[in-house]
């Protein structure tokens, strides 16, 4: 396989679609789209997060910074994307978007209900890197829609349709082709 050395536009491998709300003092909530998202600690569970300085969310976590991270489906993607060419400065984007806020158990921002799975964070730390500033949410609240357990009561996250950003594509994520340590040899003990 011949490879040739030249840059990709946008993500080189599939990242996540999160949609961020953020909040003012005053309790105004804002949605940002963001690819640039993930896992960074499984125990205290961290998400990191990048956020352009120019983008009104990143001002806004400046002024609260707390975050909820709600993931989106397929039946929503115009909304999240959407969400990702509009700025909160100019527009409200619940109402543009009709996505329903409702009150985070712990932080200030909402929820988006539509988004089958929300995780509460608090910025524990923020990383100034180049185009880029990493805010590192310590994750302290999640939630689950209860028709993604399956029969033992464990999520199954495939249910819910998320979708992944590759290069500049959303692509859906149809088949399940294995799962963690299945390489792994069963005991026969
Ligand atoms: C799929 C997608 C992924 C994006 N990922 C990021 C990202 O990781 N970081 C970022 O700063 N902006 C990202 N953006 C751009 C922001 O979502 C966009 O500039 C948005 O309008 C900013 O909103 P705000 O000004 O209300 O905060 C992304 C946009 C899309 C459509």
């Amino acid at each position: 396989m011949a490879k040739i050395n030249k840059s990709i536009t946008g993500a080189p491998f599939p990242t996540p679609v999160a949609l961020v709300t953020t909040t003012d003092k005053s309790g105004q909530a804002n949605i940002i789209t963001l690819a640039w998202v993930g896992i960074v600690c499984s125990q205290p569970f961290m998400v990191g997060v990048s956020i352009r300085p120019t983008r009104y969310s990143h001002k806004l976590l400046l002024e609260v910074p707390e975050v909820v991270i709600n993931i989106p489906t397929e039946a929503i993607l115009r909304q999240a994307d959407f969400c990702g060419t509009v700025s909160g400065r100019e527009i409200d984007k619940f109402q543009a978007t009709n996505l329903t806020a409702e009150s985070a158990s712990v932080v200030k921002p909402p929820l988006i209900v539509e988004c089958p799975v929300n995780l509460e964070g608090k910025v524990n730390n923020k990383l100034t890197l180049g185009t880029h500033d990493l805010f590192i949410c310590e994750i302290v609240a999640s939630h689950i829609d209860e028709t993604l357990l399956n029969e033992e009561g464990k999520p199954d996250l495939s249910r819910a349709k998320p979708f992944i950003y590759l290069a500049t594509d959303y692509l859906s994520l149809d088949k399940k082709i294995g799962h963690y340590a299945f390489t792994k040899k069963k005991s026969t003990t």
